[in-house]
């Protein structure tokens, strides 16, 4: 929970050319393939003292809209996607303080291929690496891996609770000091601190032990997102750190509160859990310029609402290619990421179809931030304070070189100024940088 400062995680949409068509993006539909951006960034925000990166995945091709890849592959919505943990590699090796968390889903990876690759991470990273885990929300993902569907979104949890287990195993399989590189004996790891795990779940088996070897964290830190009941518990009892996008201040408050006291009930102290909320500010060097810039998006998203119900439909599992836009927006439901329905819902109340979708993610997310840099820095303290919160996840769908540099060197010298923020790394570890405040 905070005292005076803050935390900061930047959510990156993939590696991909999304903001392709954008100003500033330079030559990235050209150069995208060897993610130099992306390794800007990952310098930018280590100038800036952000506690990590979160490189979000999905892997598929969307096909949510008139049962069509078109649309998707036409604006470059989510595809081309490159692997993660390949760019997170890559971001490793460009930094020395900046947590590195991939996503990896538990229906595509075996778990101890999972414990492998973010062990190996966290080796390379001396400590900087977390995992996001999630379960996954689209059939059309489980069919590139030979599955014709998901299982049922809280069945997943519950196998995401094995898978987890097996994993943890795994990174524990080496007891501390079993690399003794006694260069007297020649020994180099002593036998009998490597373990087997043996593990025979209903699911899921392994039998270990973890061939990578320890890892400097022990064990890489756990990032989650679970916004229904069954994932908020999920992330209540393992995550080290929940990223969350609800609909406004009340909103935050409250999800942080229900997660409060779901971690309480498994024995764990609030601040061992850093909770942030996604945004995505809207700077300029004055709030009139600012808040143009956001009348300007509007516009331009009223104009576009095919693509913004086919984004929102790629998450929800919805085709939306065929509905009224000006009837009310009416009940839905999904086996797929059921947080973001049941916010836009609540936000959506009686309004139409269009009303609902055109503000939504345009000119925010959790909260708007339109501005000048300190005016936004100032909100954005406020509404810390306010909630007693732990800090934000920025995302930005205009990824660029430029609009990277108006939050870490517009946004965040200001909100450093403020003291709200750090200024200079705490530790080497990822997970104690987490819990210095
Ligand atoms: C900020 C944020 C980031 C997320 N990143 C991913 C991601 O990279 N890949 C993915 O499959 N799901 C991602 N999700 C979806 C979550 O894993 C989860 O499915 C969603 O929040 C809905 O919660 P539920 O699964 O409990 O219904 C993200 C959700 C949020 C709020």
């Amino acid at each position: 929970m905070s005292a005076e400062k803050f935390h900061l995680a930047w959510f990156l949409q993939g590696s991909s050319i999304q903001a392709w068509n954008q100003p500033w993006t330079g030559n990235i539909s050209e150069e995208w393939m060897t993610a130099d951006m992306f390794l800007d960034l990952a310098r930018s925000l280590e100038r800036a003292c952000f506690d990590y990166i979160l490189l979000e995945d999905s892997i598929y091709v969307g096909q949510n809209w008139k049962n069509s890849r078109d649309i998707f592959l036409e604006n470059g919505m989510s595809v081309p996607r490159q692997e993660p943990t390949v760019v997170a590699s890559l971001m490793a090796a460009v930094t020395r303080h900046l947590g590195i968390v991939p996503t990896l889903s538990t229906f595509a990876y075996h778990p101890y291929l999972t414990a492998r690759i973010t062990g190996t991470l966290d080796q390379v990273t001396s400590g900087r690496a977390g995992w996001n885990l999630v379960t996954g929300s689209s059939d059309l993902a489980a069919q590139n891996f030979g599955m014709d569907k998901l299982p049922e979104h809280d069945t997943r949890y519950d196998m995401a609770e094995e898978y987890l287990d097996i994993v943890t195993k795994l990174w524990d399989s080496w007891e501390p000091g079993a690399i003794i590189a006694d260069r007297k004996t020649g020994v180099l790891t002593d036998p009998k601190r490597v373990h087997t795990i043996d593990y025979e779940g209903q699911h899921y088996r392994s039998r270990g032990p973890l061939n990578s070897g320890p890892c400097p964290q022990g064990r890489p830190v756990i990032a989650q997102a679970g916004g229904s009941g069954r994932g908020r518990s999920f992330a209540a009892q393992h995550a080290e750190t929940i990223v969350a996008h609800m609909k406004g201040v009340d909103q935050m408050k409250f999800y942080q509160d229900d997660v409060h006291a779901k971690m309480a009930a498994f024995g764990r102290a609030p601040e061992s859990c850093k909770i942030l909320h996604l945004v995505a500010p809207i700077l300029a060097e004055t709030t009139q310029d600012a808040n143009e810039i956001a009348q300007r998006r509007l516009a331009a998203a009223g104009k576009n609402l095919d693509v913004k119900l086919a984004q929102f439909g790629w998450s929800t599992n919805i085709d939306f290619s065929g509905a009224d836009l000006d009837a009310p927006v009416g009940v839905l439901s999904t086996n797929g990421h059921q947080q973001s329905l049941a916010q836009f819902l609540r936000k959506a109340g009686k309004n139409t179809l269009r009303e609902a979708m055109t503000p939504y993610g345009t000119t925010g997310m959790s909260v708007d931030l339109i501005g000048s840099p300190d005016a936004v820095a100032g909100q954005m303290a406020e509404i810390m304070q306010e909630i007693d919160g732990d800090g934000y996840l920025i995302a930005l769908n205009n990824v660029s070189r430029k609009s990277v540099s108006e939050i870490t060197d517009g946004l965040i010298p200001a909100l450093q100024q403020r003291g709200v923020v750090r200024r200079a790394y705490e530790h080497q570890h990822l997970r104690d940088n987490l819990l210095a405040f």
